[in-house]
């Protein structure tokens, strides 16, 4: 009998040699479009995070927004998304951080968070860890206490995780690959 999480990894389909030669692309479409592996998902999701006093979900662009949406709206909590550059119209703050050649950002609106809200941050995958630490970087500075960073998927090897660990917010993640 599967685990609800090794019923999730078994639909995680790998993709060899994408988007470049020598990568082993973890792809969540065919979790996400069979229903049953979609909801059982989602519930690890909602049973680990329900009655924990969250304010609010952000879930990072893109993929962070389909599982942090559908969270949001179980747990009956507002959702604010932690989007890539030039994205949100309203004034915004930005957080830096490096890819392999050159860099990227993330933004969000200056008043997505209310100062002292506490707020689970959310991504469908965590690498390097560059995303995830500049999110709740962002979030932050913007006052929120960030209880723990979740994702689908942690790629253990590229050592992410421990990065996001190191700013001192606890790491989740449904499906680890070493
Ligand atoms: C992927 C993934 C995470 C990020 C993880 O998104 O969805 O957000 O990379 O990588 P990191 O841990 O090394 O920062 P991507 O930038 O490919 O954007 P997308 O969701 O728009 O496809
Ligand atoms: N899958 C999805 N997104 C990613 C991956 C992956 O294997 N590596 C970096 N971003």
């Amino acid at each position: 009998m599967l685990s609800n999480a090794e019923f999730v990894r078994d639909r995680i389909r790998t993709v060899p040699d994408w988007p470049k030669p020598g990568v082993m692309f973890r792809d969540i479409t065919p979790v996400l479009q069979e229903p049953r592996s979609f909801r059982v998902l989602v519930d690890i999701f909602v049973h680990r995070y329900m009655n924990q006093g969250l304010d609010l979900i952000a879930g990072i662009d893109a993929r962070g927004f389909i599982v942090g949406s559908v969270l949001a709206y179980e747990l009956n909590l507002g959702f604010v998304p932690v989007r890539k550059r030039g994205k949100l119209p309203y004034t915004t703050v930005a957080e830096e951080y490096q890819l392999e050649y050159g860099s990227a950002a993330v933004e969000m609106h200056t008043d997505a968070v209310q100062a002292g809200q506490k707020v689970l941050v959310i991504d469908d995958l965590i690498a390097t860890g560059g995303t995830m630490v500049a999110a709740i970087k962002l979030l932050q500075r913007l006052g929120a206490t960030v209880t723990e960073a979740a994702s689908i998927i942690d790629l253990v090897y590229l050592k992410g995780s421990d990065a996001v660990r190191a700013t001192g917010t606890p790491v989740y993640s449904v499906c680890t690959y070493e």
